[in-house]
């Protein structure tokens, strides 16, 4: 059964923006082939915005295809130029709720939106619901803006929503952004892989408990002195987080920061050590925390106070990360 009208009356949320006027082609290629090559669509340097403030009513019919598209942390300068172009030319953009409304100002006026987010455990459409919105969509001729904050494929159920475009024959393009991570290491200004304290990074959540399909969750061994953990929705309860992070080798010393609103106006950073982290702290979600010695306030502290043993290189690491 269609979910199209079902879903109709959620979708006229209007914002300000306009739509690009040179209506270009976009790919008619089979599914998910490659894109066009860049010089076919690049806007001039430092022309992004152009796609974002052109008249209405002169764009070219786009072919049906569905663009996963992240939206980068909130800071609508933070989109690639191909998202913003994508955004101002979409017929429909179906967003999550973590796309900042600056961002989704972006799009067309007389685009539809569909908020099909999922915020705090209230849940607006499940997954199969926006997978099928969708493919009606796309099948009704629409170009299709699926719009996710930070980088799709990063605990964004992009490879869910690939499968069901892939087999319900639908033509999509992956475009990524700037995932949170990122966003929130620009904001505290930590290297994240500072090459004198830190040889990986681990991007991971606790979010997923236990029933997943990776009973025990997070593989601790992988997290060594020169580990920088960013840990994806940690949610309020940070006391428990450090807890966790404790009771598995994580020294209490090990500096870290808490980033709520990366790259939007309300951004707030807290540099703590994961000892001192509260419960009471109350850093309003989204909110990420970046652990490990690239997060220490000076560099003073980098060597300092990390119990010895606590976090060593797993066998065969040692020396790893000297060259970059
Ligand atoms: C479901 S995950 C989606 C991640 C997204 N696909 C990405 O690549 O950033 C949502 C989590 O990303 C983090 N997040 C997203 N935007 C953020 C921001 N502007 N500042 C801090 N954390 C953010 C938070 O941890 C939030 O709970």
């Amino acid at each position: 059964m269609s979910l199209f009208p079902m879903f109709l009356r959620l979708e006229k949320r209007r914002l300000g923006g306009a739509v690009a006027a040179d209506g270009e082609a976009l790919g008619r290629e089979g599914v998910n082939s490659p894109p066009a090559p860049a010089t076919a669509n690049a806007p001039a340097p430092g022309s992004c915005r152009r796609w974002g403030s052109q008249s209405a009513g002169l764009v070219a019919r786009q072919s049906a295809k569905v663009y996963l598209v992240g939206a980068g942390p909130g800071d609508p300068e933070l989109l690639t130029c191909k998202a913003a172009r994508l955004l101002a030319q979409a017929e429909v953009v179906l967003y999550d709720a973590l796309v900042s409304s600056e961002v989704l100002a972006m799009a067309a006026p007389e685009a539809t939106l569909v908020d099909v987010g999922k915020r705090a455990g209230r849940k607006l459409l499940t997954q199969d619901e926006i997978n099928g919105l969708m493919v009606d969509y796309a099948r009704r001729g629409k170009m299709v803006v699926r719009l996710k904050g930070g980088d799709p494929m990063l605990f964004g159920r992009a490879g869910e929503e690939m499968q069901a475009l892939r087999e319900a024959g639908v033509p999509f393009e992956l475009v990524p952004g700037i995932t949170a991570a990122v966003g929130a290491a620009a904001a505290a200004g930590i290297s994240l892989t500072d090459r004198r304290v830190a040889s990986q990074v681990l991007l991971t959540t606790f979010s997923r408990g236990d029933s997943g399909p990776f009973p025990g969750g997070l593989n601790w061994a992988a997290i060594t002195r020169e580990t920088t953990v960013a840990i994806y929705m940690p949610g309020v309860q940070y006391g428990e987080v450090a807890a966790r992070l404790i009771e598995n080798g994580v020294a209490p010393e090990t500096p870290c920061a808490v980033v709520s609103h990366a790259s939007r106006p309300e951004q707030q950073v807290l540099r703590l050590t994961v000892g001192t982290l509260r419960d009471e702290l109350r850093l309003p979600a989204p909110s990420l925390l970046l652990v490990g010695r690239v997060a220490a306030e000076d560099l003073t502290q980098w060597n300092a106070g990390l119990r010895p043993g606590a976090l060593e290189p797993a066998r065969g690491e040692e020396g790893a990360g000297r060259n970059n």
